[in-house]
């Protein structure tokens, strides 16, 4: 496949259907930070990742001028990470640390945090929702956190697609949205539980929307241009925001949670 039309179906964070909702929220709540701060304070907003694995959203961030911290347990991704923000030029905006939740307070001392960022990584977690208290202590006054987080019904629907009924009932009914033991996630969220999780942290809950919701089930071949991949996002981010078919979010691969202190 020639390299341009690679790119057409895969994309950069900004454009991949996988991540191309989330970095739109993400990088437009980082613009408003920017404006909403008093004349001549243009220092980097600063940004932690737990999770952020290979840098696939620390390096863009990091290309926008933002300084971000990446924390994470695997060596061999943040190996990966640092490489790919020395080929990015972006090296000294980026910090990795091997590390997990328990590490974040004595990570970030008292330089608190304007954006925290877990995605895709809540649902591997020891314990989520101490994971979560952790993430909120390290948010500085007027800072967000954003979560996003596999969602339990995309996965019913998955595994009836796939004619596998008794796996489709057993990730609807099961307290941790598993189809069964060769599940290799060890657990789902509802978005509705999700949000009260993230509530009793003290957080304010600002936004909860379902991303992803057609683009996992559409076969790739489908998606032939950037156009269509464009038709796509739109069709997906006016169901999980439409008035009466909001409850369509609930169908996406995962849901993106933003709160603020
Ligand atoms: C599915 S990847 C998600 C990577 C990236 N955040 C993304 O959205 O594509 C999950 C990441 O969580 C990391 N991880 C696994 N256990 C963890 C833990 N207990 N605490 C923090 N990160 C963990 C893994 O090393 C991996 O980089």
């Amino acid at each position: 496949m020639a390299d341009e039309q690679w790119r057409t179906r895969r994309g950069g964070v900004e454009t991949a259907l996988r991540t191309s909702a989330v970095w739109t929220a993400v990088t437009g709540l980082l613009a408003d930070k920017q404006a909403a701060r008093p004349t001549g304070d243009d220092r980097p907003l600063r940004v932690l990742d737990l999770g952020g694995g290979t840098g696939g959203l620390a390096v863009p961030l990091a290309e926008l001028g933002h300084e971000v911290v990446v924390v994470d347990p695997s060596p061999d991704a943040l190996a990966s990470l640092s490489r790919r923000s020395a080929e990015r030029g972006v090296a000294e905006r980026v910090t990795a640390v091997q590390g997990d939740a328990d590490s974040l307070a004595a990570i970030v001392g008292d330089r608190l945090v304007d954006l925290v960022c877990c995605h895709g990584t809540l649902e591997v977690v020891d314990d989520p929702q101490a994971t979560l208290v952790a993430l909120a202590g390290v948010v500085a006054p007027g800072g967000h956190l954003s979560i996003v987080a596999a969602q339990r019904l995309a996965v019913v629907l998955a595994r009836v697609l796939a004619g596998q009924f008794t796996q489709a009932k057993q990730a609807l009914v099961s307290d941790d949205g598993r189809w069964g033991a060769a599940d290799p996630l060890p657990r789902r969220f509802d978005a509705s539980a999700l949000r009260a999780m993230v509530e009793q942290t003290g957080l304010v809950v600002e936004d909860v929307h379902g991303v992803r919701l057609f683009s996992d089930l559409v076969p790739s071949a489908l998606i032939d241009s950037d156009a269509d991949r464009t038709a796509l996002l739109e069709l997906e981010a006016a169901a999980s925001r439409h008035p009466e078919f909001a409850f369509l979010g609930q169908l996406g691969a995962a849901v993106h949670v933003l709160a603020r202190t």
